[in-house]
């Protein structure tokens, strides 16, 4: 199958490539899509042979259970049982954005979407092509990252390429992700919000709005026997080994102890420290949490096998969206020392 690639250009063109991507989700087919967060691998959830196809295209488990992409807060409330109150409030404050909630599912969509749980992920994402999508389909969407299992989000259509070229009906080019990192997904079945997986709207903000926050312990933990199922696997693996460095001082001498066993060494950098660092290949991703966010997944699959043997990662700080960023650096690291 060729992969068809729909820029998003101009405002009559971009009216007829969107409907082009709505009609391809309608007729069954996979097409990826451009979020807030990262790219998604979109199929009606209603369909089951549909959402079959993207287990097939990415490698999925089948355990594993995918985010539903609605485009407004009727149409989740049409999708679950009764809920806690606190969630409206999130809803109202958060959504459309970076945030995905689990309830209980009133179970009109394919079962396969929610791996045969009780429970479905969903969230409204903010960007205004795939809800300008979700509105012309006016169908629930399910959709996870549009990588391969195991490898980095994509976070620009050229990623989703790298991976599922052949594999998938079309993708949907609206631009770079601007946040970079996937969705806080919150488990919501709870009288108190639980965080399944970190992401830009932190723990804080959660509490704010709703009073109280829990972490799972795959988070506080970071077991890999987690209640979001999607935790347990390998996840973000550039292709070359990676060892995250917790102290920073000593960045320059775990490249140069690697550099002797004749690696040739890459680096994950923020601007702070790098005019001092010296290594084959150097990737800075920015001042602030979000810069490096918004850049941490595009570096990953920058560094090739061919050019180096090993990425050498420092430690960002963890404030903000920082948490996260460190959270999917620890689980693509082979090594923390
Ligand atoms: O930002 C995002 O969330 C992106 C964009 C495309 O929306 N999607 C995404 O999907 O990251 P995915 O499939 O790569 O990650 C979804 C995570 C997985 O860890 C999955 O296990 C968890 O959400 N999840 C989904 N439904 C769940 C449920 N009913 N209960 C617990 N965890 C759930
Ligand atoms: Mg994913």
């Amino acid at each position: 199958m060729g992969t068809k690639l729909l820029i998003v250009e101009g405002k009559s063109g971009k009216k007829q490539v969107i409907q082009e991507a709505a009609d391809l989700l309608v007729k069954g087919e996979v097409v990826a899509i451009p979020t807030e967060t990262v790219y998604g691998l979109g199929a009606n959830a209603r369909d089951e042979a549909a959402v079959d196809k993207i287990f097939k295209a990415k490698g999925r488990p089948n355990d594993n259970p995918l985010i539903v992409h609605v485009a407004s807060k009727e149409q989740l409330f049409s999708l679950v049982k009764s809920c806690p109150t606190y969630v409206e409030k999130l809803i109202d404050t958060f959504s459309p954005g970076p945030i995905t909630y689990v309830l209980e599912s009133s179970g009109k969509i394919a079962s396969n979407v929610t791996a045969g749980l009780s429970t479905v992920g969903l969230r409204i994402p903010k960007n205004e092509i795939t809800l300008t999508l979700l509105e012309q389909t006016n169908l629930p969407i399910a959709a996870p990252s549009a990588n391969l299992s195991g490898k980095p989000s994509p976070t620009t259509a050229q990623h989703v390429l790298e991976d599922l070229d052949g594999k998938i009906a079309a993708v949907l080019d609206g631009g770079p992700a601007n946040v970079g990192l996937e969705s806080t997904v919150v488990d919501c079945t709870q009288e108190i919000p639980v965080i399944l997986r970190l992401g830009k709207i932190t723990p804080d903000d959660i509490k704010q709005v709703a009073g109280e926050v829990k972490l799972a312990t795959n988070i506080t933990e970071n077991t890999r026997t987690p209640k979001s199922p999607g935790m347990k696997y390998k996840h973000y693996a550039p292709d070359v080994p990676l060892i995250l460095v917790q102290d920073n001082n000593k960045l320059q001498e775990i490249i140069d102890e690697e550099g002797s066993k004749g690696n040739r060494v890459g680096v994950l950098t923020s601007t702070g420290i790098t005019n001092e660092i010296k290594a084959d290949q150097i990737i800075i991703l920015g001042r602030d949490e979000e810069e490096i966010a918004a850049k941490l997944y595009d570096a990953l699959r920058s560094f090739k096998q061919n050019e180096v043997d090993i990425v050498v990662c420092e430690s960002f700080p963890r404030e903000g969206v920082g948490k996260a960023v460190m959270d999917r650096i620890e689980r693509a690291a082979n090594k923390i020392i």
